[in-house]
């Protein structure tokens, strides 16, 4: 079917990145594929990033190698450089995610780089995995509020988006990785980045600390917003972020869709099913609105 939304699904990296609980490579790997089942194409499996910096992603190399891939998902992995990079090709990660800030104070926390340093890395590794036939999405983190730096000039972020496109990237997650923006300033952003790269190569990452992130989902719908990352259950949250919580939850942003009259490919009841294990089976607390709402039908 076409789809009027693309769904992109985080939970399998960003979800699980700061729960106490670090899951099994069994469970990763059972997580990731009843999401596929749900109708997930684009589907964020974990990160190789240091395991020292984030142990919850430490596996990710294995849960590469056991997945069992289906035809038309893409299956990324986040990146910070190009030991990350060559860590997904030798586990034949073929869609790698490579992350900065908009702000110096949360680039150096999270990458342990100046924002300077972090462009002339994500340069280099998006140019190694173009090289290689790999396909790239590049975040921008902090774009709506920083947690140490607070408001965020948006023209700095268009600059930044403007720079990571031209080494290749396919398109941009604009990050609001403390969940700050308000669905306005969310919208008029989100405007702003469709009008100047096109809709293909603007996703939008929403973080819901504030309970806002439905609101600006929807204003961003109508901005021209037509990828959404989303993660199931609700989970999520950066390590290097203080405050954050986790992200939109897949089936909030799923439902809000399908009650929009949009056509979306992801089915709802399968995401619940995967929420469902995740809090009943694995132990997990969600945080999703739907979730609970689909358990009591
Ligand atoms: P560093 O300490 O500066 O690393 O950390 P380094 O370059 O100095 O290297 C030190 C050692 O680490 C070396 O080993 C490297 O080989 C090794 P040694 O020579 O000492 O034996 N190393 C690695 N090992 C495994 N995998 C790698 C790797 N790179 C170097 N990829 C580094 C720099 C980038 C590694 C570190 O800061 C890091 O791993 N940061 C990741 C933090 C993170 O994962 N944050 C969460 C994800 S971002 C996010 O959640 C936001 C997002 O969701 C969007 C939003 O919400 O806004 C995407
Ligand atoms: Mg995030």
């Amino acid at each position: 079917m076409d789809a009027d939304i693309r769904f992109f699904e985080v939970g399998p990296r960003d979800g699980l990145q700061n729960e106490s609980r670090v899951l099994s490579c069994d469970e990763r790997v059972a997580m990731i594929e009843g999401l596929v089942k749900a109708g997930v194409r684009d589907v964020e499996i974990g990160s190789f990033v240091h395991p020292r910096w984030v142990p919850q992603m430490a596996q990710t190399d294995e849960v590469a190698r056991q997945i069992r891939r289906e035809e038309g998902v893409r299956y990324w992995a986040l990146v910070p450089n190009l030991k990350g990079l060559e860590r997904a090709a030798a586990a034949d990660v073929r869609h790698v995610a490579v992350f900065m800030s908009a702000t110096e104070a949360h680039n150096q926390s999270n990458l342990n780089r100046s924002l300077d340093e972090s462009l002339a890395a994500l340069k280099r590794t998006t140019e190694a995995a173009v090289a290689q036939g790999m396909v790239v999405r590049a975040y921008i983190s902090t774009v709506f509020g920083c947690p140490f730096e607070g408001d965020v000039d948006f023209e700095r972020v268009l600059e930044i988006g403007e720079e990571l496109l031209a080494n290749g990237a396919e398109h941009l997650s604009l990050g609001d990785t403390i969940g700050a923006g308000t669905p306005l300033q969310v919208a008029d952003g989100c405007g702003q980045a469709v009008e100047r790269f096109g809709v293909d190569r603007v996703a939008l990452h929403l973080h819901d600390t504030q309970g806002l992130a439905v609101a600006s989902a929807l204003l961003a719908y109508q901005a021209g917003v037509r990828l959404f990352d989303g993660a199931v259950g609700g989970m999520g949250g950066c390590p290097y972020a203080p405050g954050a919580a986790g992200n939109l939850a897949s089936e909030d942003l799923v439902n809000l869709m399908l009650s929009m009259g949009a056509r979306v490919e992801t089915s709802l009841d399968g995401l619940c099913e995967v929420t469902d294990w995740l809090s009943e089976q694995v132990g997990l607390t969600t945080r999703s609105r739907y979730y609970p709402y689909w358990r009591s039908q």
